[in-house]
């Protein structure tokens, strides 16, 4: 199965986990591509334009794909798509996105598709990243940067994803704020108050609960259709 994974805001670690699921499918031997269909924020090298969300999900997954299957649309700005794309004088072509993500997705056993900031982040003027999801017709995973103000963040998202329509598999909550006060109370709030299921608790540049999280997600990717 293939997944998109949004989050509460940009910097929630959306790339953090979406490369970790990449290198939990290598360990287990499954076939996976990470997408960022549209990355804002480009550097040049003398290897050509480099966006960093696009080189770690090249590297973190098990299988290769061409660069403009896993990233359709680089911009130098670091702005909101729509913004990007019309700084650059680009029209955002969703049917080109959308035969990248075939390709991918006839190659491979799990494709991850990384959104762009967050759930109603417009990728055109009238075509926001929910509805690239619903285009892709895929399930969302989201990303909770815990951070301060992330319980009404992560609520207001939950809420959205579900009027939307797009079915869940659930969320992981991705410390980013390591000194955050009542840290506990807020995972506790976070729990109680969000559908679920909660994936794992991601804790601030730990391995460890990093690799747990991302397993937790390849188990559902990959397991058998109609089981429980
Ligand atoms: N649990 C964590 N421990 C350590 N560093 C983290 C953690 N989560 C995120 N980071 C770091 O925080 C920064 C933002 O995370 P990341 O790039 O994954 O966010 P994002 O949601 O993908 O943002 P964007 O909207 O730019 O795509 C990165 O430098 C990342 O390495
Ligand atoms: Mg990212």
């Amino acid at each position: 199965m293939n997944v998109f994974i949004t989050g509460t805001d940009t910097g929630a670690g959306k790339t953090h986990f979406s490369a970790a699921v990449l290198r939990a499918c290598g360990r287990r031997g499954v076939a996976a591509i990470g997408m960022k269909p549209v990355a804002s924020g480009a550097e040049q090298t003398p290897a050509g334009w480099h966006n960093e969300d696009v080189a770690a999900l090249r590297t973190a997954a098990p299988l290769a794909a061409p660069d403009a299957d896993i990233n359709p649309y680089l911009f130098a700005l670091p702005a909101s798509p729509h913004i990007a794309a019309a700084a650059a004088g680009v029209d955002i072509d969703v049917a080109l996105i959308e035969a990248a993500y075939r390709r991918c997705a006839a190659q491979a056993d799990v494709v991850v598709v990384e959104g762009v900031g967050g759930w109603l982040v417009p990728v055109t003027a009238d075509f926001l990243v929910a509805d690239l999801a619903a285009r892709l017709d895929l399930p969302v995973v989201m990303v909770v940067g815990v951070r301060l103000g992330c319980i009404n963040h992560a609520l207001l998202s939950a809420r959205a994803i579900a009027e939307s329509g797009r079915p869940s598999l659930g969320y992981v909550a991705n410390v980013v704020e390591p000194d955050l006060q009542a840290l506990p109370a807020v995972l506790e709030t976070l729990e109680r108050l969000l559908p679920g299921p909660c994936l794992g608790v991601i804790n601030w540049r730990d391995e460890e609960s990093l690799a747990q999280a991302a397993e937790a997600l390849v188990a559902i990717l990959t397991a058998p259709p109609g089981g429980p």
